[in-house]
C-alpha cells in the first residue's frame, strides 16, 4: 500500500497538508456516511504508517508503509477528528411505535425497528458546520424556516452529548435545560451526539414556529 496514494497527496506533503487530506477522505469513507469499513481501515493505516515515518518511498517515487502491524480499527473507535457522530430519530415515528420521547431506551428502540434512513440513522457532522447543515449535506430535508434563532420550526431535542448554540432569544430557559436546542445554530462539542428532531409540535414550542416557507 502506497500511504500517500491513499490519501491523495504527494511524497513530499508536509504534515499540515497529510493532516488535512486525511481528515477529508476519512470522512467520506467512514461507515457512518454509508463508505465501507474496509476503505476506512486503509485510510487510518496510510495516515498511521505517514504520521509515524512507517514508509518507504523508492526513487521513481513510489512509496510502501513498511508498517509492521497494522492499526485494528473498528467502527467503535469514535467519529474522525474535527467530527462528531450524531444519532438522530425523527419525533414523529414515535407515537405510530407506542414509544415516548423520554424512554431510556428509545434510541436502542429505534435502532432495532428497521426505520427509514430519513427517520432514524447515524451520520457524522463537522465541528464547524450546525446540525442542520450536516442533516442538509447527507440529503435529509429537516424542518426550518428562518436558520436564524427566530423560531421554532428547526429545535431538537438533544438526548446526549454537547452542542454550542449561538445566541438565540426565542427558546425560554425551561425548554433550553430540558435539553430543546434550534439545529440551525448548533454545532457539535463532543463525539457522540444523540438527537431527536422535528419536535416542532411539542407543547411550547408549537407557538414559536413561522409559516415553513424557506428564505
Ligand atoms: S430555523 Fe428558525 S431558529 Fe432555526
Amino acid at each position: 500500500m502506497d500511504p500517500f496514494d491513499v490519501l491523495g497527496v504527494e511524497t513530499d506533503a508536509n504534515e499540515s497538508d497529510v493532516s488535512r487530506a486525511y481528515r477529508e477522505r476519512v470522512k467520506e469513507a467512514h461507515p457512518d456516511q454509508g463508505g465501507s469499513r474496509e476503505a476506512f481501515m486503509r485510510i487510518q493505516q496510510a495516515y498511521a504508517a505517514i504520521r509515524n515515518g512507517n514508509v518507504e518511498v523508492a526513487e521513481d517515487g513510489s512509496a510502501e508503509s513498511t508498517a509492521a502491524t497494522e492499526p485494528t480499527a473498528t467502527h467503535d473507535q469514535g467519529p474522525p477528528p474535527g467530527t462528531a457522530r450524531m444519532e438522530y430519530l425523527d419525533f414523529e415515528v414515535l407515537s405510530d411505535h407506542g414509544w415516548e420521547i423520554d424512554d431510556d431506551d428509545l434510541f436502542e428502540a429505534a435502532s432495532n425497528a428497521d426505520l427509514e434512513p430519513g427517520e432514524y440513522g447515524r451520520l457524522l457532522v463537522d465541528r464547524e458546520e450546525t446540525l442542520l447543515e450536516a442533516a442538509e449535506r447527507c440529503g435529509f430535508a429537516w424542518p426550518y424556516a428562518c436558520r436564524g434563532g427566530a423560531c421554532a420550526n428547526c429545535a431538537v431535542l438533544l438526548r446526549e452529548g454537547e452542542v454550542e448554540m449561538a445566541d438565540s432569544h426565542v427558546l425560554p430557559e425551561g425548554m433550553v435545560e430540558e435539553g430543546i436546542r434550534l439545529s440551525c445554530l448548533c454545532r457539535p462539542r463532543s463525539d457522540e451526539l444523540q438527537v431527536v428532531y422535528n419536535v416542532k409540535h411539542l407543547p411550547g414550542l408549537d407557538e414559536l414556529r413561522l409559516p415553513s416557507q424557506r428564505f
